[in-house]
């Protein structure tokens, strides 16, 4: 990969803060965008800009085909079987709220059980003790180990006939864990319950390949895909989507409405209420093109080099500890050392032009199993070199002999 040319695609990245050049270590949190994903969003709104599937003038019909074919760029990206399996949505929190309510509507009754992870991200707990509350399902956690691995055998013996679905985050976006889905997914069919992956730290950095998977639900966020905010996807199969009423109610889900009764449209549509973000929709296939012409694999193994030399680095600082020690990691690195705040850590390394995300990251229980309150994060992407790594370390030496 030649990274120097790369970084030339995104502007952002030669960028000063305070004097200095900005190293940005929170990619975990969101990417940065390429200039050609952002000159789409320029081009779209300058060229084509018109309401999606409710038009026949030149414009209406222009911006539709675009958004269709971004559907189809994001059904290739995972693999799905067919583009109407592809549901855009506002992002990974909106996907699994959509399933959490039209699944939980259409399968769950009282009683019913949900199994999630230790390590599930506020969006993959949340939504599910909304539906707690609306429909007393009951959520079942599968524990972690010191590691930060998941604890299979314990998943097994929660699993019960109450049990309905297992919805479980692919990559830790605190620990970094790769969790074993395949495995997952294979005991939870064996049983005959679907599974949900949430790829919102996985679809960045790994080939997905939903069909091969077998997954029944997958979720992911544009943001984070160095494609634009405010959009993500949910991949459905066909045979749950069609059976789960829609989550939203408006504009082009129906196929007719009268005050006798609603008939909703089929897929994908039935699940997109409203006008959508549809320059974001575009933008985000031109993301994913973008990536693509990188070569995921390329990505992965540069990524991983970049993790295992910052992993090294950070070990010789004494007092570190570093959460999430699998050897199945991608792309976060999460710490503390010694008694040393983590949000002084990372608002001193902010002065230096390094930025990391700090606190809970939306994990609040991981934080509680793992006994603390938040960490300092790290989390590279591919246009990260290791003269930044350099640079991040340095920093936090700094920030550690201060405090010493
Ligand atoms: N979920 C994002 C993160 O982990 C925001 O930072």
């Amino acid at each position: 990969m030649d990274i120097k040319k790369i970084r030339n695609d995104f502007p952002i990245l030669s960028s000063t803060v305070y004097g200095k050049p900005l190293i940005y270590l929170d990619n975990a949190a969101t990417t940065q965008k390429p200039k050609c994903v952002v000159e789409e969003i320029e081009n779209i709104y300058y060229t084509t800009n018109a309401n999606v599937h409710r038009g026949v003038h030149y414009l209406s019909q222009r911006a539709t085909d675009l958004a269709e074919e971004s559907r189809v760029t994001v059904q290739q990206y995972i693999n799905a079987k067919h583009s109407r399996e592809i549901i855009f949505t506002k992002g990974t929190t909106e996907s699994i709220n959509l399933v959490a309510h039209s699944f939980c509507q259409q399968f769950c009754t009282a009683g019913d059980e949900i199994i999630i992870s230790a390590m599930e991200h506020h969006a993959n707990i949340v939504s599910w003790q909304l539906q707690e509350a609306i429909r007393g399902i009951k959520l079942r956690v599968i524990p972690i180990n010191e590691k930060g691995e998941l604890k299979l055998d314990e998943m097994k013996k929660l699993i019960s006939p109450k049990t309905r679905l297992i919805s479980i985050t692919h990559i830790s976006n605190v620990l970094g864990t790769i969790n074993p889905i395949e495995e997952i997914i294979e005991i939870a069919h064996s049983r005959h319950i679907p599974v949900l992956i949430d790829a919102a730290q996985s679809v960045q950095h790994i080939a997905i390949d939903v069909q091969q998977l077998d997954c029944d639900f997958l979720v992911f966020s544009g943001h984070k895909l160095y494609g634009p905010n405010g959009v993500g996807a949910l991949y459905g199969k066909e045979k749950w989507l069609n059976r789960m009423p829609p989550y939203q109610g408006g504009g082009e889900m129906i196929s007719t409405v009268s005050f006798k009764g609603t008939k909703f449209n089929e897929l994908p549509f039935k699940f997109e209420a409203g006008t959508p973000d549809y320059p974001a929709v575009i933008a985000l296939a031109a993301a994913i093109k973008y990536i693509k012409n990188i070569g995921l694999d390329s990505i992965k193994a540069y990524e991983d080099e970049l993790l295992k030399y910052c992993t090294d680095e950070l070990l010789k600082i004494e007092g570190i500890r570093i959460f999430g020690t699998s050897d199945k990691k991608s792309s976060v690195i999460s710490f503390l050392v010694g008694n040393i705040h983590h949000y002084d850590m990372g608002m001193l390394l902010d002065k230096m032009g390094i930025a990391v995300r700090t606190g809970h990251h939306c994990a609040q229980p991981l934080m509680e199993e793992l006994g603390i309150e938040g960490t300092v994060r790290a989390s590279v992407a591919f246009y990260n070199t290791k003269e930044e790594i350099d640079q991040f370390i340095s920093g936090v030496k700094r920030v550690v002999s201060m405090f010493r």
